[in-house]
């Protein structure tokens, strides 16, 4: 493992400074060992029992048919556009777009949920994730962005977001976040959930729910005039009050023509990000939520981020636009999120 520079964050988790807080003290061997297994051999990180999700066998994607639209980075992996400084719709044209990508982003999602179940493997969930994007006539986001290699990230257990589908069958009482982006008609629509696979343990659900509380609160921070950091604050206090963390690497983002662009969306305390909301924004808000440390370790995959101690984290993400009066979730479904209607439907 390498040390961590004086500024970097603690490896403690505790959001200090390195220098501020363990600086000249041991890392202790299971953290040391844990990261560097982590990295070397592609398995999950310290916390470790021999249940730890192992990175399976990841099958190229199938194709995208000729006449489906594709954003700049498809043939190559790179987008090609400078990026956007600003995330602001002023046309009524690009709303009803942004609104068309939100609502087909959310169709995906729906359709992949259904799919979960014990048995089924994350290959399959993006094969079918895959297949209802193109019938939309959209092109699946991830597919070659920056080169990754599947059409929807899955992220389970301990992984905390970007999770590569592969050939590992979903258990009963793991948890699984799908996270869908699509493009169509030159705009991208961004959602994840986190549903059960089968009968969740108590922790689990809390973790479920308390996300999803996180989530609703960091949207309803949002209004024309507020501060961006009301977002981070929203979700901390209710994360921190369940007793869990706030993932720090990993962001919400504007989002448009391009699938990622300015601002970014931190889901943590920041006072410095005071940018103030106005209408015709359109970003994603996404926090991450762990059971233990907010930290991460990274597969050699490059995508896969787990949390640094094994434990559970979960994850939900819309896509919203900035109204005068409020905020319109783009990618909102029709009723309940689905681990809700999971927990009522019972096992
Ligand atoms: N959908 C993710 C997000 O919410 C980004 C995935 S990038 C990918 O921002 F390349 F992994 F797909
Ligand atoms: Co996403
Ligand atoms: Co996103």
């Amino acid at each position: 493992m390498k040390t961590p520079g004086r500024n970097d964050p603690c490896w403690c988790g505790s959001g200090k400074k390195y220098k501020k807080c363990h600086i000249g003290q041991a890392i202790p061997a299971e953290i040391a060992a844990g990261l560097e297994e982590a990295v070397v051999a592609g398995t999950r990180p310290v916390g470790r029992d021999a249940q730890g999700i192992r990175k399976g066998k990841v099958s190229p994607a199938p194709a995208v048919p000729a006449e489906i639209p594709r954003p700049s980075y498809a043939a190559t992996g790179e987008p090609t556009e400078r990026r956007a400084t600003s995330c602001v719709k002023t046309t009524d044209d690009q709303i009803r777009r942004m609104r068309a990508a939100g609502r087909i982003a959310r169709q995906v999602l729906e359709h992949t949920l259904a799919a979960v179940r014990p048995g089924i493997t994350t290959t399959e969930l993006d094969e079918l994730a895959h297949a209802k994007c193109i019938s939309l006539g959209a092109y699946p986001s991830p597919l070659n962005y920056h080169g990754f290699p599947r059409s929807i990230c899955t992220s389970v257990n301990e992984v905390i977001c970007h999770g590569i589908p592969d050939d590992r069958v979903l258990q009963d009482g793991d948890i699984v976040n799908c996270d869908v982006t699509v493009y169509f008609d030159g705009m991208h629509g961004d959602c994840s959930e986190t549903v059960f696979v089968g009968k969740p343990d108590p922790q689990s659900k809390k973790l479920v729910d308390t996300t999803y509380a996180c989530m609703m609160a960091g949207i309803g921070a949002v209004k024309v005039g507020a501060r961006l950091n009301e977002i981070g604050k929203a979700i901390t206090a209710i994360a921190h009050k369940a007793g869990f963390s706030v993932v720090r690497d990993f962001a919400g983002h504007g989002i448009g023509s391009q699938f990622h662009m300015d601002p970014q969306i931190v889901h943590y305390r920041d006072p410095r990000n005071r940018t103030r909301v106005v209408p015709g924004m359109t970003f994603t808000v996404e926090p991450m939520i762990n059971v233990g440390s907010h930290r991460c370790v990274m597969w050699p995959d490059n995508w896969t981020a787990l949390t640094v101690d094994g434990k559970r984290s979960a994850q939900f993400e819309h896509t919203i636009l900035v109204t005068e009066s409020g905020i319109e979730l783009l990618t909102g479904g029709e009723g309940p999120p689905f681990y809700q209607r999971q927990l009522a439907r019972g096992w």
